[in-house]
């Protein structure tokens, strides 16, 4: 459990939370591109990426868009936490980490700015040249808009939409360059264009961290298959229609978990034999072929058996 130490409205329909641990202890540290898991009422799990300073071990920031056709948790933060409350935090986990480069470019869309926002600032304390792009529907609802500008200057480009209209990808991102990588957060419809933008960067050039599941073809296979959980000795059968989590879970084994939607990553579990069927958004695509670990909130089976850590 953390406490909400301080709550602020930063831009129109955003809030930021300082969380701190009740008796003043020390958290555990973090790197840029790293979220937590806010544990709501009704089992709601949330995460967030943290957006505040990485070396301040007393405080973790989180900034939460209120999402009015969301299922509850964003409303729930808003309208009910207060400061002195205390809420259920998991992690912190780092599915998006800054890997080294010559030079950044960092895309935002809207809410996408909070996993950025650490990785400006480790690509400052660097020396490394980096550039932000950064897209909302309007000014005042593009949170740290202002200080980013005001820091940063020339090397802060502010679109918002009603203004200035979509980010101008083709000439950001028209002419591959090699030693720059490309990081970027927001809404899917932003990662598909950016990806198509840089389908000919090198490979990984560009790192991407989603909020809602990418489009996904049919899975592999349309036929049961059988999952063994190596630590818990239970073999379960998953049938089309009904995911890996679900089926672990009805055999009574308890696997954390969040978006559901193969986005966020608190599911990750590690595969011991047998070829998961990745359906997420999280695992690139070297690290889908190790066939290591799967997300099983969405991956399935390409084969008949499965052979979880679980
Ligand atoms: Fe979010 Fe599985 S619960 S990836």
């Amino acid at each position: 459990m953390l406490e909400i130490a301080g709550k602020e409205e930063v831009a129109e329909g955003v809030v930021a939370l300082n969380l701190v641990h009740p008796a003043g202890a020390r958290l555990p540290d973090w790197t840029p591109g790293t979220h937590i898991e806010l544990v709501l009422p009704q089992g709601m799990i949330r995460h967030y990426s943290l957006c505040g300073n990485r070396w301040d071990a007393y405080t973790y920031r989180i900034a939460v868009l209120r999402e009015p056709r969301g299922r509850g948790g964003s409303a729930f933060v808003h309208d009910a936490l207060r400061p002195g409350d205390r809420v259920g935090v998991g992690g912190p986990r780092n599915h998006f980490p800054l890997a080294p480069s010559e030079k950044y470019l960092f895309i935002a869309g809207g809410i996408g700015i909070t996993p950025l926002l650490p990785m400006i600032h480790q690509a400052e304390l660097l020396g490394t040249e980096w550039q932000l792009l950064y897209g909302g529907r309007a000014r005042a609802s593009m949170a740290f808009a202002g200080e980013l500008s005001a820091g940063y200057g020339e090397r802060v480009h502010i679109v918002p939409q009603d203004d200035c209209g979509l980010l101008d990808l083709a000439s950001w991102l028209g002419t591959p360059r090699p030693d720059t990588k490309v990081y970027c957060c927001g809404p899917a419809p932003l990662l598909a264009a950016v990806a198509a933008a840089c389908a000919d960067w090198p490979p990984y050039a560009l790192r991407t961290e989603r909020f809602a599941a990418a489009g996904q073809a049919a899975p592999v296979r349309d036929t049961p298959f059988e999952v063994a959980l190596r630590r818990t000795g239970r073999v379960v059968t998953v049938a089309p229609g009904t995911s890996v989590l679900e089926a672990v879970r009805r055999a009574g084994v308890e696997v954390l978990s969040s978006c559901e939607q193969g986005t966020c990553g608190t599911c990750l579990t590690p595969v011991l034999e047998g070829r998961p069927d990745h359906r997420d958004s999280v695992l690139a695509d070297h690290q889908r072929a190790a066939n290591d670990c799967m997300f099983p909130c969405v991956s399935r089976s390409c084969d008949d058996r499965l052979v979880l850590d679980l």
